[in-house]
């Protein structure tokens, strides 16, 4: 039987989770897509990472954040002194939203419905991992955690409360960094980044 956004709520385990997203056909994206591409990580995690949704490396290998934005964060992570292996990685949308063109697969922006239709596996991943700090990548991770529109430039590099009480930090998505054209403002934007990520580990205990 197909999983409907009614079921999540009383899975309790992780893995089962996991399973569960597997088969989720609440929005139409999951039709397109290789596979779910759920998080991965501890289930004991203290920092949850949460981006914005799989890209085109991602839905083919199943797994978040191993394409080019995957490696600026796994070198970002070191550069932090964060172990990616103690952490809990994952997206706020578990499928890759794309538009053929002949044989290539344009990326296409998640929209506030399939935000809210995976919602439920997100807030799932939340309860069961209550992290002690939850670091936002992005604008769509900050604006979808914290319920209402977040401009990054005013709210990164901070501690924030969530209304569950979890503590939050807010930062740039490492796919920002890639696209910032001058390389001087690269290596500055990089090196905020991994603050806001030094930051995030400060607040973990
Ligand atoms: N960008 C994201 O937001 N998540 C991924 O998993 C990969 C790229």
């Amino acid at each position: 039987p197909l999983v409907t956004d009614l079921d999540i709520p009383r899975i309790t385990a992780l893995p089962a989770v996991a399973l569960a997203a597997r088969t989720c056909r609440i929005c139409p994206m999951a039709r397109r897509a290789t596979q779910t591409v759920f998080g991965e990580g501890r289930s004991d995690a203290r920092m949850m990472f949460v981006g914005e949704q799989p890209g085109d490396r991602e839905d083919i290998a199943g797994r978040p954040f191993v394409g080019p934005a995957g490696q600026l964060f796994d070198r970002a992570l070191l550069d932090a002194g964060i172990e990616r292996d103690d952490a809990y990685v994952t997206n706020t949308v578990k499928h890759f939203k794309f538009r053929p063109r002949g044989t290539r697969r344009i990326h296409e922006k998640a929209g506030p419905e399939e935000i809210a239709a995976c919602a439920p596996w997100l807030a799932a991943e939340r309860r069961i991992i209550r992290p002690h700090v939850l670091v936002m990548l992005g604008a769509t991770a900050a604006s979808a955690l914290l319920g209402r529109h977040v401009t990054i430039g005013r709210e990164r590099s901070r501690a924030i409360t969530l209304e569950d009480g979890t503590t939050g930090v807010v930062t740039v998505h490492p796919s920002f960094l890639l696209r910032v054209p001058d390389e001087d403002a690269r290596t500055r934007e990089y090196a905020r980044f991994v603050s806001d990520l030094r930051l995030a580990a400060d607040l973990r205990t």
